[in-house]
């Protein structure tokens, strides 16, 4: 740090720099979020300095934490959920499988717990795992890359504390045979977190509707991002919960602040991400998000339209606005891509492809222009 300050012209001079270093995301196609809608923008800066981490000093943005909550919970089949506001599907994996470890510890089982996750879970549950000491069993996927019932099934044992279901899996968009799993948890007694980080905004938004959430009496919780296709700003996820008892397993006293308790990972947290998440929901409604809904899968089918014509086909028929493409040399037509054309583009692991990801920020003359260079670099290479 300088021993006097700049001026401020010269930071402003030093931030437009960097921002012109960043990507924009018209060259973006690997990215599960976008740019926040211009109303929670507005939210955003309004609400700067509020700390949810000791809301009792924001009373107003604790209101608009409820809102959010009761309204996701209505969207998600349960209007009396209990929850709060996360960082990001990272955190709220973590805080619901702490709270099926905690709640598995108070019944003094001994043996070290497992959780049952589909070989398509993203890569914050190898945090889970670390962070909790938990033994992590990936279960196989089936041709349609859903977890396999059977492979789930033989990995259930005494100390299994719960499985994940994905809603929307990162590489490739699907979403798992929720019902199915639904049933094998309360038969088994154990807990079964969705993992709705990306299709949360997606899936009550088609026109097929799929089976995810606490309709299904298995469900326990379930994260969804604001942030990704809810259109808020960063840092915005929701992390829900069925049954009040499991976040009331996540509590911390908190004698210090004008609250006495804190079910968080973090302390200080965002109300300006709260304020932003409030709004975008409101001002879009049902009728708002279906749409932009709509409009990422008609891009979507028009890529794959257009991806067709130059003899390119997708892995699986896409569920959401994710497409993973059975495509050979895929590492190598990513980093061409990038360093020919500016795209940004991804991997998939197993099977190994090349993931597109739809957003609203995504036209259809950014699909012609990439599908273009695509043919360029796959006549190159
Ligand atoms: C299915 C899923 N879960 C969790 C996450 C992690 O979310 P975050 O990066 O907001 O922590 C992602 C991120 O892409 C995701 O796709």
């Amino acid at each position: 740090m300088n021993e006097k300050g700049l001026e401020r012209e010269e930071i402003i001079s030093v931030l437009n720099k960097s921002k012109s270093e960043d990507l924009k995301y018209n060259r973006v196609l690997s990215s599960m979020c976008t740019y926040p809608h211009e109303i929670a923008i507005h939210a955003h800066m309004q609400f700067m300095e509020s700390n949810m981490g000791d809301f009792g000093l924001f009373r107003g943005t604790y209101d608009l934490e409820v809102s959010v909550l009761r309204s996701l919970g209505e969207l998600l089949h349960h209007p009396e959920v209990s929850g709060y506001m996360t960082t990001g599907g990272t955190e709220s994996n973590i805080q619901a499988i702490r709270s099926m470890r905690n709640i598995f510890q108070r019944k003094d089982k001994c043996h070290k717990p497992n959780l049952v996750v589909p070989d398509s879970a993203h890569f914050s549950f190898d945090k889970v795992s670390d962070i909790l000491d938990i033994e992590l069993r990936k279960a196989t996927l089936d041709k349609d890359l859903k977890v396999s019932i059977d492979s789930v099934r033989s990995l259930i044992d005494d100390n299994t504390i719960g499985m994940v279901a994905i809603a929307g899996s990162t590489e490739f968009g699907q979403v798992d045979q929720i019902d199915i799993l639904s049933d094998i948890a309360l038969e088994n007694n154990i807990f079964l977190h969705v993992d709705a980080a990306f299709g949360g905004y997606v899936l009550p938004f088609l026109e097929e509707q799929h089976d995810f959430d606490f309709k299904l009496p298995g469900v326990t919780s379930i994260a969804i991002d604001p942030h990704k296709m809810g259109l808020s700003t960063i840092p915005a996820g929701v992390l829900l919960f069925r049954d009040p008892g499991q976040l009331e397993s996540l509590r911390a006293d908190t004698p210090y602040l004008t609250v006495s308790t804190q079910y968080t990972l973090t302390g200080t947290r965002s109300g300006a991400a709260v304020a932003a998440t409030y709004a975008v929901m409101n001002f879009l409604g049902k009728e708002g998000y279906r749409k932009i809904v709509a409009d990422c899968m008609e891009a979507t089918y028009y890529l794959l339209d257009r991806l067709a014509e130059i003899g390119i086909y997708p892995l699986i028929e896409p569920v959401m606005n994710v497409v993973a493409l059975d495509i050979p040399k895929a590492d190598l037509i990513r980093s061409t891509l990038a360093k020919d054309f500016n795209w940004q583009v991804s991997i998939t692991q197993n099977p190994h492809g090349l993931r597109l990801v739809i957003m609203p920020h995504v036209t259809i003359e950014m699909i012609d222009s990439f599908v273009q260079d695509l043919r360029t670099v796959l006549e190159t290479i």
